[in-house]
Order: C-alpha cells, then sequence, then structure tokens
C-alpha cells in the first residue's frame, strides 16, 4: 500500500514570521510520518529556518531549483544549495514554471535528473491546459510530459519520484476536475509507468492531484484508487486547514 502524501505549495506567500507562526501551529497536529507524508513547499528564502523546526511529522520541500551546479544564472538556487537547507523534496515543472519562466520538458528533465543525483525528491507537474482537454489532447499530453520528464530515470531513482497530475485549468481556480476524471489521469499515468518500467513501479509510485483541493473535496480525492493526495495551493496556507487536509487524507485512503 502507498503512503499518501500531503504537500502544500505555498507559492510566493508568507514572509519569515507568517511561516513560522503557521510551523508552530501545525507540527504537533499532523499525523504520524509512517501514515502520511506531510510535507510543505516553502519559498527558498526560509527553507533552513523551516526544516529546523519542521519536527517528526512534517517535511520541508522547495518549489523549484535550477538544472546546474553553478555559474552565471542570476537569481536561481542549486540542487546543492537546497542539500544544504535539509530540505527533503523539490517541485519541479509547476505550470506556473512552464507558463512565466519557459520550463519546457527538456529542463524539467534536466530537473529531475539533477534533483535524483543530489538527493532530492522530486514532485513532478503534469496537466494539460483547458483547450487541450476541450481537444480531447489530455493523454496526448500526460504521456509527453511524463515520458520526457523521466527520460534516463533509472529503475531505482523512479522510487523517489512523486509525479503531480495538475490539470492548469482547475488550478487557483476554484474548479477543482472531478475525483472521476482526475482519478482516469492518475490512472493513466499510472498505466504509462508500468510502460515505462513496470508492474511493481507502477503499484509503487505516488500520484499527486492538484487544482483547487480543499478540505470540501480532500475526502472523495483519496476514495479513488489512483489518487495517493495532493498537492495543495490555496487550501495549504492556513494551519488549520492544512492540519485537515492531512488528517482527512490518511482517514479516506
Ligand atoms: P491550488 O494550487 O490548490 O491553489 O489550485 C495548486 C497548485 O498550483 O499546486
Amino acid at each position: 500500500m502507498r503512503k499518501p502524501i500531503i504537500a502544500g505549495n505555498w507559492k510566493m506567500n508568507k514572509t519569515r514570521d507568517e511561516a513560522l507562526q503557521f510551523i508552530y501551529s501545525v507540527v504537533d497536529k499532523l499525523p504520524a510520518k509512517d501514515k502520511l507524508d506531510s510535507i510543505i513547499c516553502a519559498p527558498a528564502i526560509i527553507l533552513r529556518d523551516l526544516v529546523k523546526r519542521q519536527g517528526d511529522n512534517l517535511r520541508i520541500g522547495a518549489q523549484n531549483m535550477h538544472q546546474n551546479d553553478s555559474g552565471a544564472f542570476t537569481g536561481e538556487i542549486s540542487a546543492s544549495m537546497l542539500q544544504t537547507t535539509g530540505v527533503e523534496y523539490v517541485i519541479i515543472g509547476h505550470s506556473e514554471r512552464r507558463q512565466y519562466y519557459n520550463e519546457t520538458d527538456f529542463t524539467v528533465n534536466q530537473k529531475v535528473l539533477k534533483a535524483l543525483e543530489k538527493n532530492l525528491k522530486p514532485i513532478v507537474c503534469v496537466g494539460e491546459s483547458l483547450q487541450e482537454r476541450e481537444e480531447n489532447l489530455t493523454n496526448n499530453v500526460l504521456e509527453r510530459q511524463v515520458t520526457l520528464a523521466l527520460e534516463n530515470v533509472s529503475k531505482e531513482d523512479i522510487d523517489n519520484v512523486v509525479i503531480a497530475y495538475e490539470p492548469i485549468w482547475a488550478i487557483g481556480t476554484g474548479k477543482v476536475a472531478s475525483s472521476v476524471m482526475a482519478n482516469e489521469a492518475c490512472e493513466y499515468i499510472r498505466n504509462l509507468i508500468k510502460k515505462l518500467y513496470s508492474d511493481s513501479e507502477a503499484e509503487k509510485i505516488r500520484i499527486l492531484y492538484g487544482g483547487s483541493v480543499s478540505t470540501k473535496t480532500i475526502e472523495e480525492l483519496m476514495a479513488q484508487p489512483n489518487i495517493d493526495g495532493g498537492l495543495v495551493g490555496g487550501a495549504s496556507l492556513d494551519a488549520d486547514s492544512f492540519i485537515k487536509l492531512c488528517n482527512e487524507a490518511v482517514e479516506n485512503i
């Protein structure tokens, strides 16, 4: 059985003080780490502060990293730099990065490989636009994005990869994909992993749904057989809401 994940993606929100306040409010109230991986992906500047205070049942992740080890990339952060903060996870290829910062399937793959090399667990985001869904291209998009993101990722390393299916039209819009629709896409991704790796890797890999997940929708999403958790933006910013999401995820898996 796959251990579920609730990963909060704070995006560009929370100052250091606000983030610490949040951490102090949640650390004692999260499910035990053998039941759930509760993760907060925070702005890079506060990662180290959060790692120091994460306690037993919370893990911290970054929201992005550069694919090169070092160099003239003003404003960027390398995987080694992330490593020194003590984070365990890093989101890669979020649709906002693809849309606003020219991330491509190629750079996503480079980042995934670099993260794994540096012992960071990538949460790889994939998902179709509204137009692609309406044109019936969802599976084509998922096949392309997943296959290219995982190019040259070994069978040993795939165990450390998490995939997040995030239909772009559902992110921050309040339009959550129906749980059946979300499950279908996650199942399609799981079958791709079967083709690319093996039955047992497909059984093991954790696939999250993301896009307007809330305390109201988590129960139904978690009840779906191919959804192993959520990548949550807006609803992860409030401590009570995050605690509720984590506890409901464990109850409804
Ligand atoms: P949302 O964001 O939950 O606010 O829709 C999800 C995400 O972008 O990861």
